[in-house]
């Protein structure tokens, strides 16, 4: 796995990262919203109630703030002997974080949790100008994403 740089962390988010920039590192991602702590506790004991489906992680920097974002999900399939496969998701690094080898040091590590857990592959979604970054994690292009909005 690719080294993180001195005093970063990679480790499961944790109730706490609320407050340490943890819904801020999304919104380099996406619109997000103004989630209230009571929001963000929903979601995270969900998540917390199924800890063999959500993977949910962060790297933290060397003043121990989140600076990456990373969802690991483990889907329980019948195809495949019953087998599983790891759907990588809401990955973000924050702005002034990027090209520290932040992201692939994310989805090296979520890749490698879904590989000793068993998954037979992991898949994800992006746009297009994302496919060099994926690439470059050992990803390849397959198949075409469909979506329908509601
Ligand atoms: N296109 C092509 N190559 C890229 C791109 C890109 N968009 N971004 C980074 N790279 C390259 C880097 O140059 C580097 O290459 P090198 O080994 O030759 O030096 C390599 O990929 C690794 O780059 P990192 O430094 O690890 O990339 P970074 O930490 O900046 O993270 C990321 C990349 C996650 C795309 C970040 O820019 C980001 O958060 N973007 C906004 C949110 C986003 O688009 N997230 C992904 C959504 S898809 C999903 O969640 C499944």
């Amino acid at each position: 796995l690719p080294e993180l740089p001195h005093g970063y962390n990679f480790r499961p988010v944790e109730k706490s990262d609320y407050s340490n920039l943890y819904i801020e590192t999304l919104k380099v991602l996406t619109t997000v919203g103004d989630i209230s702590a009571e929001n963000f506790d929903e979601v995270y004991n969900h998540w917390l109630s199924l800890p063999d489906i959500y993977k949910p992680h962060v790297i933290t920097n060397a003043e121990g703030v989140v600076v990456a974002t990373g969802m690991l999900l483990v889907e329980k399939k019948v195809i495949h002997l019953c087998g599983k496969v790891g759907h990588i998701e809401d990955i973000a690094v924050a702005n002034t974080e990027q090209g520290k080898n932040l992201g692939r040091a994310m989805i090296t590590r979520l890749t490698d949790i879904a590989k000793t857990i068993g998954c037979y592959k992991v898949i994800l979604d992006c746009s297009p100008h994302n496919v060099g970054f994926y690439e470059k994690c050992g990803y390849s292009k397959a198949g075409l994403e469909m979506c329908t909005r509601f």
